[in-house]
C-alpha cells in the first residue's frame, strides 16, 4: 500500500491568507507553507483513491507524479474519492475534478446528502461528470480497485456551518484503508474529537494512524474556543493515547494555521517522538 500526503494544513491553509498569529507571521518569514489537507492511497501503485478533496486540489495533482496521465492517453490513476466528512476543506476540491470521465464518490449517506442539498457540489459536478455515488454504511468494508479496502468508522456528529440545522447523523469518519491480503492497514481521522474504545478498535493492527493535528493545546484558540468544542482533539491531550496504544506510527496532519507545529523546526515536536509520532508533511510518501 502506497499513501501521498497531498495537503496537511487544516481549512484555510497555513499561513492563512488573512492571519498574522504568531505562526502564521513565522511561517511567512520563513517561506513555509501547508496546503490544506488531504491524502491519497494505492493498494497496487497504480489505482489510486483521493481521501478528500482540498480547495489546493490542483496544484497539489501536479505535484505528485504518480497521478500523472500516462503519456498519450487522459486516463488518471484517480480512481475516486472517499469523504470523511462534508466540510468545505476537505471537498471544494471535487469541482477541479470536472473533467474526469466519470467519479465515483464513497462518503456515508449523511455526507452525500449534504453536498447534493445544503452544499450541492455533487449536483452541480454531475452537469459536468458522470458522477457515481457510493454510500458507505459506517463498519462495513467496501472494496476498491487495486486490492484496497475501505472501512469508515463515525467520529463525530459535528456538522459544517453550512448545515447549521440539519439533523445529527453520519458527519465526521474516521477512514481505515486495508490491503486485499489484509496484512497491511493505514487509518484517517483528520476529525477526531474524543479518544474512544471504538476508535481504540478502528486502529487495531493498523500499520500508520495519520491523526487529527488541528491544535496542538485546547486553549490554542483563546479563551471560549476550546479545540473540543470544535470537534478535535488537541495534540497534548492525545499524546498519552498514544502511548497507551503502541504500534502503530503516527501522523498528525489537518494542522491548523495557529499551530505551531506547522513550522518544521518547532520545539514542541520532540514530545512526538516519545510516541513514535511526528507532523506530517505535504507531498511526504509512505510504503506500507
Ligand atoms: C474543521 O475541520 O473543523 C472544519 O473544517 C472547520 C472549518 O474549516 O470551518
Ligand atoms: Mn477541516
Ligand atoms: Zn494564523
Amino acid at each position: 500500500m502506497k499513501v501521498r500526503f497531498l495537503g496537511t494544513a487544516a481549512g484555510g491553509g497555513a499561513p492563512q491568507w488573512n492571519c498574522g498569529c504568531a505562526t502564521c507571521v513565522r511561517a511567512r518569514r520563513a517561506g513555509v507553507s501547508r496546503t490544506q489537507d488531504c491524502l491519497a492511497v494505492s493498494g497496487d501503485g497504480e489505482s489510486w483513491y483521493l481521501t478528500n478533496a482540498s480547495p489546493d486540489l490542483r496544484t497539489q495533482l501536479l505535484a505528485t507524479p504518480e497521478l500523472a496521465p500516462a503519456a498519450g492517453s487522459r486516463e488518471s490513476p484517480v480512481r475516486g474519492v472517499v469523504f470523511t466528512s462534508a466540510e468545505l476543506d476537505h471537498t471544494l476540491g471535487l469541482l477541479t475534478l470536472r473533467e474526469a470521465g466519470s467519479l465515483d464518490v464513497y462518503a456515508t449517506a449523511t455526507v452525500h446528502k449534504a453536498l447534493r442539498s445544503g452544499f450541492p457540489i455533487e449536483t452541480t459536478i454531475g452537469s459536468y461528470t458522470q458522477l457515481r455515488e457510493h454510500h458507505l454504511a459506517p463498519g462495513t468494508p467496501v472494496e476498491l480497485e487495486g486490492g484496497l479496502r475501505v472501512t469508515l468508522t463515525v467520529l463525530s456528529s459535528k456538522r459544517p456551518r453550512y448545515a447549521g440545522t440539519a439533523p445529527s447523523g453520519e458527519w465526521v469518519s474516521a477512514c481505515r484503508f486495508d490491503s486485499g491480503s489484509g496484512t497491511r492497514a493505514f487509518v484517517y481521522a483528520p476529525g477526531l474529537a474524543a479518544w474512544t474504545d471504538e476508535f481504540a478498535t478502528v486502529i487495531d493492527g493498523a500499520d500508520v494512524v495519520a491523526l487529527d493535528g488541528t491544535f496542538l493545546t485546547e486553549e490554542e484558540m483563546g479563551p471560549g474556543r476550546p479545540a473540543s468544542g470544535m470537534g478535535h482533539l488537541a495534540i497534548t491531550e492525545a499524546l498519552p493515547f498514544l502511548a497507551g496504544h503502541p504500534g502503530p506510527r503516527y501522523l498528525f496532519t489537518h494542522l491548523n494555521n495557529t499551530n505551531p507545529l506547522v513550522l518544521p523546526d518547532a520545539h514542541e515536536a520532540s514530545a512526538l517522538a516519545e510516541v513514535n509520532a511526528a507532523v506530517a508533511f505535504d507531498g511526504q510518501l509512505l510504503e506500507l
